[in-house]
């Protein structure tokens, strides 16, 4: 990496062109593979490596039953890093650092970070409150210096949650950290594979045009506050399962999956999360709704995840660009105060 800027593997929008165009302006670009088959991760991969010949990442899910396949499909193919969504496992991180994988999960509280940095993890992503999809309660300002004075002596800390500016990455590295992860900014790019009509629906949103949902899959998530959501908001739990049963039904057909593997990961997923069995069937729910609205359009039936900073966000700029601009912006903040 030539900066230190990393663009986060975000579901249905991380797509190859967006992984390799991060690469090529000297960031680290992440594949989201959380919704794709393994089939469709091999040829992902296989599209980044034709674009660009610089090092990228794989977000993975710790709860699918072919992770390890996933990993070795990393590890034949040379993708570097290996980001997750949720906690990893003591066991999956062993299996990924005696591979030479540089492992990176995403974090929300101090105690998860200090918890992944103790089975071995080389880098955590501190993801605050402002942040998009999956989130949790403390704000970057407060999260960052925590995690900094609780692992940053022995692993690498990027901040991530409401990032986009120069003025940020200088902020973050004032708080300790390696530099910054940014989702939502990179989702707002002229090469993020989501259709125009969804992007401008995005950029007409305000920073308070936001909520945080947890009746989309059951754990907390940062969307654009819509109608739908709205509705979900008011629905109680016994009426968002027959939905959440649907879309678990759905979400494994299309990636291939049988009955009992997705028994298995359910119960992966209740006993590695500490879920209720609700939660657990609720989690499919958030692939196809994403889906809906992200790949499909259809903005009435889908939610958009996203973060706080899309009410700052007034363009879809190149990804070069915004690298472009990030950079220069920490340079000359840095220069002034030299001065
Ligand atoms: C549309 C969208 C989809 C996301 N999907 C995933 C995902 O599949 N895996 C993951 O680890 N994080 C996911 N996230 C979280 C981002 O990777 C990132 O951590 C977050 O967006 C950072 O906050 P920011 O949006 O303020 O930059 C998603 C975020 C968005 C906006």
């Amino acid at each position: 990496m030539r900066v230190p800027l990393v663009q986060t593997g975000m579901g249905w929008v991380a797509g190859p062109r967006l992984v390799a165009a991060t690469c090529e302006a000297g960031g680290l670009g992440i594949l989201a593979s959380a919704t794709m088959t393994l089939d469709q991760l091999a040829q992902a991969i296989a599209e980044v490596r034709s674009r660009t010949a610089a090092p990228f990442g794989v977000n993975l899910r710790t709860d699918v039953a072919d992770v390890h396949e996933r990993i070795a499909l990393m590890i034949e193919t040379g993708a570097r890093v290996a980001s997750f969504a949720q906690a990893p496992n003591p066991a999956l991180v062993a299996r990924c650092k005696e591979a030479g994988l540089f492992v990176m999960p995403t974090v929300g509280a101090r105690r998860h970070a200090e918890k992944v940095a103790d089975w071995g993890v080389d880098a955590v992503i501190a993801q605050g409150a402002e942040g998009g999809g999956h989130t949790g309660s403390i704000p970057t300002t407060l999260l960052l210096p925590q995690v900094v004075d609780a692992v940053g002596d022995r692993v690498l800390v990027l901040g991530a949650g409401g990032f986009f500016s120069g003025r940020g990455l200088v902020a973050a590295l004032a708080y300790g950290a390696a530099g910054v992860a940014m989702g939502t900014r990179f989702l707002l790019s002229a090469e993020s594979r989501v259709p125009d009509a969804v992007k401008a629906l995005y950029l007409g949103t305000p920073v308070t045009g936001t909520v945080v949902t947890t009746k989309v899959d059951g754990a907390p998530q940062r969307v654009v506050r819509t109608d739908l959501v709205d509705h979900l908001e008011s629905q109680s739990w016994l009426r968002s399962l027959p939905r959440a049963v649907r879309s678990a039904y759905q979400f494994r057909k299309e990636t291939g999956a049988s009955l009992s593997s997705l028994l298995r990961e359910g119960r992966a997923m209740k006993e590695g999360n500490e879920l209720t069995w609700s939660q657990v069937v609720m989690a499919a729910n958030a692939p196809v709704m994403t889906k809906a609205a992200l790949v499909e359009g259809r903005t009435d039936v889908g939610v958009l995840p996203t973060g706080q900073v899309v009410g700052v966000l007034e363009s879809l700029p190149p990804v070069a660009d915004i690298i472009d601009a990030v950079m220069s912006e920490a340079n000359e903040v840095l220069r002034g105060w030299s001065a």
